[in-house]
């Protein structure tokens, strides 16, 4: 994950039109660009077939309703295949990555009356095949973002923030840690094992309401796992027994390593069996799914 060199979309989908990354702009007075004001969304694509598309839809709709950006998602729906196909990813493992901005208009704090939104869509290529071998090392730290991590905004100053300390020091993800609790990663949920009960954070305005996060509570109730919608203490992570991060990006990544304070924590020498479990269940589900 660390040193993943990645090339621009030869496509991108922007306000009606298909252009060349190169020739696609937008206006300095977006308010996306201006004030990082807009939702986004990534969605996952399994040999070409989109994966968990209406739980992605919901929450993007969710998103831009509670910012107030009028936008339908469901206009969305059919450039999810043509940016496949125009990209010649409609066989491939991809993802989408959708982006609604507030629009074009003169910079004020208040939410300016009228303007149109501006969309972006385009879809790129990612390895998402052999998550289950990957092995996670990730740090702590303080989670400083705003209060509504629930809502998926491109403001994401502090996500990148944390996500870049743990780049420097060649570690995966940044666990983030409010008042003495992880909440979940920079642009992953987190899940704990202790005695076979499985921990996430519970859904609310601390976490954003990770897709792959409900997934993979769901496939716990399928295998009869206990699961607790709990917080887990920063203090406590060095006596659990498994770790594992969730999102389209990382699916369900196995976490072997912990650093907090300069100190490892928790240390494991591979995936823990509830955590392979789960990633065994969770290919099924895609496979059967796409
Ligand atoms: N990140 N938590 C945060 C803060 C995230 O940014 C993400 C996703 C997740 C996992 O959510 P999901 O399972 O729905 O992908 C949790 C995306 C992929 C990103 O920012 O690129």
């Amino acid at each position: 994950m660390a040193s993943l060199k990645k090339s621009f979309p030869e496509l991108v989908y922007l306000n009606g039109d298909w252009l060349a990354h190169d020739k696609a702009f937008v206006s300095v007075f977006d308010r996306g660009y201006m004030l990082g004001d807009g939702i986004y969304e990534v969605i996952p694509v399994y040999n070409g077939q989109p994966f968990a598309v209406e739980g992605h839809m919901l929450r993007f709709q969710a998103g831009l309703d509670a910012v107030g950006i009028g936008f339908d998602v469901d206009d969305l729906r059919p450039l999810l295949r043509q940016c496949l196909e125009r990209s010649s990813l409609h066989g491939s493992d991809a993802a989408i990555y959708i982006q609604v901005t507030r629009g074009v208009a003169p910079r004020t704090h208040f939410f300016p009356e009228d303007v149109k939104p501006s969309v972006l869509l385009y879809a790129y290529p990612i390895t998402l095949r052999g998550f289950e071998n990957k092995l996670a090392s990730v740090m702590i730290s303080e989670d400083i973002r705003w209060h509504r991590c629930d809502i998926k905004s491109i403001s994401l100053m502090a996500n990148v923030r944390a996500n870049n300390e743990a780049h420097r020091q060649s570690l995966a993800e940044n666990l983030l840690s409010r008042e003495g609790y992880i909440t979940e990663g920079s642009h992953t949920s987190v899940f704990f094992v202790k005695n076979n009960t499985v921990y996430t954070h519970p859904e609310g305005h601390h976490i954003l309401p990770g897709i792959t996060r409900r997934v993979v509570i769901d496939l716990c109730g399928d295998l009869g796992l206990k699961l607790k919608e709990e917080a887990v203490q920063s203090d406590e992570v060095r006596n659990v027994d498994e770790i594992f991060l969730t999102g389209t990006t990382v699916q369900i990544t196995a976490v072997t390593s912990v650093h907090l304070d300069g100190n490892e924590v928790f240390r494991t020498q591979d995936a823990g069996p509830i955590t392979k479990m789960l990633q065994t269940a969770f290919i099924g589900k895609v496979a059967a799914e796409t």
